[in-house]
Parts: structure tokens; C-alpha cells; sequence
């Protein structure tokens, strides 16, 4: 992955030239995708999120087939063009089923499908790439190796990176990440994290802030501010001009926090990301999605545009009737 060095003297706007490096070398356009949540059941025990196996409290949900292809169907109406199906690590969901699922999705609504399934056997996707899938999300969250280990008791780091390596080999476009200002996390280890992206064969990579989860042992750590995590997402467009980076929904809340005027994800914009995930999980599901709060910040494909405009960047967007 090519990196570029920054002049100093061009530091004091790292925004401004993360924005004009995008729109130079990814385009102007933002990419808006639909996510569809299909279960919030998980055997892992993450200590950031709030699915986690111990957390008792959680009414668990699981989502047909027939229901994640009727979702699908009416993101495809709002003219989305990729689908993520994301759930938690519930290894019990048939693979068949999701192939199935894919399969329809691909053919008759002619949409990019994103996979964020978490750590099932390689043989899964590559039934699932097989199916139709042709993209796949896979975070390291943290590079610091032991944080990794604390935060991620069933696993290990280098577990996780062999999977973003091994599904970019059998064929999917993979799109990576980590959470910024994880307890315990330095300013070392994000800037490792930004080296790390530029080292991985990515398509897509996020920054996601940390955001203390009410139903997990962090509920009381603190928020990573709103212009260090901007500040991070300017950084990574800097160094990997090509490549996708979301707006994600959490920067709309961290900004509410601290009392700004602007939507988060409209500053996420003008910090260089090109990515916006809208939500077509069902509203009677969408509460028990704790990954970090169930105080979300969920937009609408309107809405969407409507911040698209302000950048005075385009969707990728079909039109609607
Ligand atoms: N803060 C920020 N991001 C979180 N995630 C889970 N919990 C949190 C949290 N408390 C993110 C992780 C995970 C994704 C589904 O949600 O990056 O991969």
C-alpha cells in the first residue's frame, strides 16, 4: 500500500488535505450501503461490546432468511447497492441458509453483498464467496497485541490478521479496522494502528471510536474526543488515498455529547472518509443491537443524501423512482 509523507507545513489542516486527497485520488463520491443486523446472538465474551455471551440481560433475536431477502429487497428500493449482512459470532446459523440468503440477494437485487459474520471457519466463506459475497469485513480493533488478547479473550491477534490475509486470498475485497481509544490503548498504539492498515491488503478500513458500553465491564471508561477521532480519520485518508473509509454512526453521538452543532458524520466527511452505512434492521430488533450502546445514532438513506449535499460530494446511489 503506497503511503505519502506529509509535509509539516501542511499539518496545521490535516482535514482540508485528507478531503483533497480523497476527492483527487478516491473520487468525489460517497458510498452509502445498507447494514442488516441479523442476530445479536454471540458465543464471544469481548470486554468492549455489549453482546457479549455473559451479558445475560440482552434479549437475543436471529433473523430468517425470507426476512433478511424482504430487507434486502427494500434497500435495493432506496437504491442502496451493497448490502452488509452482519451479526454476531453465532456459528450455529446454518451456513446453507446464509449462502441461500446471499445467493437471492446477488441475483435478483443486483446488490454488492458485504459480509461482517466475525470468526467462522474459512471453509464458511468460502462457500458463502462461492454464493455471491464478494466483500467481507474483519476488525483487528486494537494492534497492540496484549490489549488484544485482555479485550479478546477467545483469541489472538495474529489469528485475526491470518483472517483478513487469508480471505483477501481467496478472493473477497476485505475491509478491516480498529476502535480508537480503547481503556488501556496509548498514542502509540494508534499510530500502530494506522501503520497496521496501510500494511494489510484492505479495500475498506474504519476508525471507530470507543464508546463505553453500559451493558459490559468498560461502562465506565471514558469517550476518545470527537476531534481526536476525526484527526485519526484524516490520517488514514492521508495515507491510503484509495481507499474506503466510513463516516461511522458513533461519530454522530460523540458529537452530540460534547454539544456540537454539526452531525459527526457530516465532520467525518470533511475529514476525508467516503463511506455511509444506513440501517435496515427491523425497529423492533434495532434496541437489542447493543455492539456499543443502545443509544446508537441510526440514519435514514434521506438523511444520507441530505449530508452527502452538504459536502457537495455525490452518492453512488441509484436514482428513485
Ligand atoms: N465501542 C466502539 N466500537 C465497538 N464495537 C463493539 N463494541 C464497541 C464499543 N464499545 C465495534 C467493534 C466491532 C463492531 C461490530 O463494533 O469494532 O467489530
Amino acid at each position: 500500500m503506497q503511503m505519502i509523507e506529509v509535509p509539516n507545513s501542511l499539518c496545521s489542516d490535516r482535514r482540508g488535505l485528507a478531503r483533497s486527497v480523497r476527492d483527487a485520488q478516491a473520487g468525489r463520491v460517497v458510498h452509502v450501503r445498507g447494514v442488516i443486523e441479523f442476530t445479536n446472538v454471540c458465543h464471544h465474551n469481548c470486554l468492549y461490546c455489549g453482546m457479549r455471551v455473559a451479558n445475560k440481560s440482552l434479549g437475543r433475536y436471529t433473523l430468517d432468511r425470507e426476512r433478511l431477502t424482504d430487507l434486502a429487497a427494500g434497500a435495493r428500493a432506496d437504491g442502496i447497492r451493497t448490502i452488509m449482512i452482519q451479526g454476531g459470532d453465532h456459528l450455529e446459523y446454518d451456513v446453507a441458509e446464509l449462502c441461500r440468503a446471499v445467493g437471492d440477494i446477488r441475483e435478483r437485487f443486483d446488490q454488492t453483498v458485504l459480509l461482517c459474520l466475525g470468526d467462522r471457519p474459512l471453509r464458511d466463506y468460502e462457500e458463502l464467496f462461492a454464493a455471491g459475497a464478494a466483500q467481507a469485513i474483519v476488525k483487528f480493533e486494537t494492534s497492540n497485541r496484549s490489549l488484544y488478547r485482555r479485550l479478546r479473550p477467545h483469541s489472538h491477534l495474529d489469528e485475526r490478521l491470518k483472517l483478513v490475509n487469508d480471505l483477501w486470498g481467496l478472493g473477497y475485497e476485505v475491509s478491516s479496522g480498529f476502535i480508537l481509544g480503547l481503556p488501556g490503548a496509548t498514542a502509540e498504539d494508534a499510530e500502530n494502528d494506522l501503520k497496521l492498515v496501510s500494511e494489510l491488503p484492505l479495500f475498506a478500513a474504519s476508525v471507530s471510536p470507543f464508546i463505553p458500553n453500559d451493558q459490559s465491564p468498560l461502562a465506565g471508561a471514558t469517550v476518545p474526543s470527537l476531534d481526536s477521532v476525526l484527526d485519526c480519520i484524516a490520517g488514514l485518508r492521508i495515507r491510503n488515498p484509495w481507499l474506503r473509509i466510513p463516516s461511522v454512526s458513533a461519530l454522530n453521538l460523540l458529537a452530540s455529547l460534547e454539544g456540537r452543532e454539526e452531525p459527526g458524520q457530516l465532520l467525518g466527511l470533511m475529514a476525508g472518509a467516503n463511506v455511509l452505512t444506513i440501517n435496515y434492521t427491523p425497529p423492533a430488533q434495532q434496541k437489542s443491537y447493543v455492539i456499543y450502546t443502545s443509544r446508537r445514532s441510526l440514519i435514514e438513506v434521506g438523511y444520507a443524501k441530505e449530508l452527502v449535499k452538504l459536502t457537495g460530494l455525490e452518492t453512488d446511489c441509484l436514482p428513485t423512482l
